[in-house]
């Protein structure tokens, strides 16, 4: 069966908005129709019968027109199945504690919202597009090693999602 589905995301530099093109073509969703909208530009939610929400961290939490979209859409979002991602650059290990942190960024708009999927993504740091302050910020923190997430794992987490969404 086809589906209306909305990928909304929030990205400071680009990275998240790229993921969620790459989600959006992923062969789970062949048979559905996707659009990918940052979530300014969403006005409502009608004629979705799905919604994926996609954020970078800063400063340890969701961006904050993420926030904002998840509190001004929230008796919407609960009519509907939501799946969540999430695009960082630390605590991308496997151990308890980096998978405890990295779920802390959550930790404000989790509690907004039922979700049945979700997705924590390695991004990058796009220096070049930072301003002078975040360059200075990013160089303060310890960055970790490691690759940004392929589109192989955004493709495995788009069928997942797919069937958490719609079982
Ligand atoms: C100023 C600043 C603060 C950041 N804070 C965090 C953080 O607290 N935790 C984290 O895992 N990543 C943090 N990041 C990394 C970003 O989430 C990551 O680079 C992401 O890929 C950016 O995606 P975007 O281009 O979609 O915004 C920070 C990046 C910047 C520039």
């Amino acid at each position: 069966m086809s589906h209306r589905i909305l990928i909304a995301y929030a990205s400071r530099t680009g990275v998240t908005a790229e993921y969620a093109q790459i989600l959006a073509q992923a062969s789970a969703f062949a048979a559905d129709s996707v659009q990918v909208l940052k979530m300014q530009d969403v006005r409502d939610l009608d004629g979705f019968d799905a919604v994926i929400l996609g954020s970078s961290v800063r400063f340890g939490q969701w961006l904050a027109e993420a926030q904002k979209f998840v509190e001004g859409h929230q008796a919407a979002l609960a009519q509907r199945p939501t799946a969540l991602f999430t695009v960082h650059d630390l605590n991308r290990g496997d151990d308890a504690a980096s998978r405890v942190q990295r779920e802390a960024y959550l930790v404000k708009v989790r509690p907004l919202l039922q979700t049945r999927c979700e997705g924590f993504f390695v991004g990058r740091t796009d220096t070049a597009r930072l301003n002078f302050f975040e360059r200075l910020l990013t160089r303060m923190i310890p960055q970790e090693n490691g690759e940004p997430a392929s589109p192989q794992t955004l493709q495995a987490w788009a069928q997942t999602a797919r069937t958490v969404l719609f079982s």
